[in-house]
């Protein structure tokens, strides 16, 4: 938002972490007038030479702009810093870039709808370094209204998307992307410490890992295709009981060579329930539904 004259919407950034700092860096790149304030003082000096303002009191940080975008820790500590300054956020737009939960973020919502604050919720998917460049997005929800307003300002961190009035949508897309992340780090951590258990190196090892994780990133369409239409069993080529007779080798050999397999074991665990349940000849997507039904009491089908 700009006021006509082509000068710059001032922004007001509450936390200089990693993320708060890249984020003030962003506004003060493209010449908005930038106020910032961290918890601990002194963390601004790069900021301040590049011509921010670093103000001691976090309401008069506030104060200074109509967009007030907060990124800390946590929601706790979202809190713990607005929860005294409800009054001066009044009035404003305040986009919160702090990772939570789905639940966290709508808590938080009620909270700035009673202090009269425009509330957008926000994901970033990206690392500091990338903010401000094409490899960027955050993800946003809340209200249509504030994310409409600041677009132009909200670009300037990444791709923009929003998500919908639901200010939760944003933290439910955010965790379960940042799921498909950690899932993949589990992989990486597994297999690199099964491949260094015979010193195969690292640098040697992630040649052969690459293309093939490639490969199976080719699939995941084909994975979402099989999830939206429930049909987990026309056309498989890799069934699930294949898989559960294969995957406990992974586990077997992981011991054998001195090499924890506690990442591995609970996909064991749903790959035998796959089968125990009658899934053995489905794709492997009909886990999906499987995670998403409660686990089988003793003595009873899954
Ligand atoms: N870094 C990433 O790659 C990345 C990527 C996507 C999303 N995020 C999210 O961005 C947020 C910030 O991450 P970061 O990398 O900037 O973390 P960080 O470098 O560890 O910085 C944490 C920030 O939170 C502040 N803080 C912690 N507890 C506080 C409290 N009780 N009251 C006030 N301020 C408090 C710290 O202030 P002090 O300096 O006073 O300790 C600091 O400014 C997190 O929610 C994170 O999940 C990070």
């Amino acid at each position: 938002m700009s006021d006509g004259n082509g000068s710059r919407a001032p922004v007001t950034i509450i936390g200089l972490g990693a993320m708060g700092t890249a984020l003030a860096g962003a506004y003060l790149a493209a010449g908005h007038p930038t106020t910032v304030w961290n918890r601990t003082g002194g963390r601004a000096g790069d900021l301040v030479s590049r011509g921010a303002v670093e103000v001691p009191e976090v309401a008069s940080a506030v104060a200074a702009s109509p967009l007030v975008i907060v990124c800390v820790l946590d929601y706790p500590a979202v809190r713990e810093v607005l929860d005294p300054i409800g009054a001066a956020l009044s009035g404003r737009v305040l986009v919160n870039l702090t990772n939570g939960t789905p639940a966290q973020a709508r808590e938080t919502a009620t909270w700035a709808a009673g202090h009269g604050v425009d509330y957008l919720d926000g994901g970033i998917m990206a690392m500091p370094p990338g903010i401000g460049t094409s490899d960027a997005f955050v993800l946003y929800s809340g209200s249509e209204d504030a994310f409409v307003t600041y677009r132009r300002e909200l670009e300037l961190l990444g791709a923009a998307s929003y998500l919908g009035t639901d200010p939760g949508l944003a933290a439910l897309h955010d965790l379960a992307l940042l799921s498909g992340v950690y899932g993949m780090f589990a992989g990486f951590v597994q297999a690199f410490a099964l491949a260094g258990s015979e010193n195969i190196r690292a640098t040697e090892f992630v040649a052969l890992l690459t293309p093939l994780l490639h490969a199976m990133l080719a699939d995941l369409p084909n994975w979402a295709e099989r999830i939206d239409s429930g049909d987990h069993t026309t056309g498989v080529v890799s069934n699930l009981g294949m898989q559960a007779t294969a995957f406990p080798n992974l586990i077997r050999a992981s011991r054998d060579q001195g090499v924890r397999p506690d990442l591995m074991a609970p996909m064991q665990a749903l790959l035998d329930r796959g089968v125990t349940g009658g899934h053995g000849k489905a794709d492997l997507t009909v886990l999906v539904e499987l995670l998403t039904s409660p686990a089988p009491t003793k003595g009873t089908p899954a």
